[in-house]
């Protein structure tokens, strides 16, 4: 049973659009090369896998996890929790993420991927928060960018809770 009342904000539908029409992009961008998906875990991995299925060239996944927020607020400090398993260097690497808030996670994991020199660097985002952002971070793909509104499901959560909620809800 669900502990709050969430509204659907992003219909499963429109996040199903979005993935088609970011995929043929990529896709496009990429051809004939082989793309090192980063995923971050575990918010960023139902848009990363959901994602790379609807992407025509070939796909490596990995996974990196880091943490930063309790409850719904950001502690403002990064831990590295699991770093990636292969080696990305001389890759063309994209960092998948659900959402950037302040920008200080992804502005962690480019500088700290960057030092593993792979070939190219992007960054693909479900959700931008922009208004919100304390760090310079521009995604080089976005798929919403919606208001200062805490937002769960589609693999982001509220202390582990609604991640596999098919759509995004506000808590109301
Ligand atoms: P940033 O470092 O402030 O950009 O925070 C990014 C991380 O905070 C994301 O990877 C999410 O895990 C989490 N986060 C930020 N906003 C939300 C939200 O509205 N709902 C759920 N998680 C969020
Ligand atoms: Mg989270």
């Amino acid at each position: 049973m669900e502990k709050h009342q969430i509204k659907e904000y992003i219909s499963h539908e429109k996040i199903q659009t979005k993935e088609y029409e970011l995929a043929e992009q990529i896709s496009k961008d990429y051809q004939g090369k082989d793309i090192y998906f980063i995923c971050v875990l575990k918010g960023a991995s139902v848009f990363a896998i959901n994602l790379a299925l609807k992407i025509k060239e070939n796909v490596h996944l990995e996974f990196i996890e880091v943490s930063s927020y309790e409850g719904m607020e950001s502690t403002g400090t990064i831990q590295l929790n699991k770093d990636i398993t292969s080696s990305i260097e001389g890759k063309d690497v994209i960092i998948v993420e659900d959402i950037i808030d302040t920008g200080r996670t992804l502005n962690y994991l480019k500088e700290y991927l960057l030092t593993k020199n792979p070939k190219s660097l992007k960054i693909c985002t479900l959700i931008d928060k922009k208004e919100r952002r304390v760090v310079e971070l521009e995604p080089d793909y976005s798929g919403f960018t919606i208001e200062d509104k805490f937002i769960v499901g589609y693999g982001l959560d509220l202390d582990e809770d609604y991640r596999n909620l098919p759509y995004i809800g506000i808590i109301e």
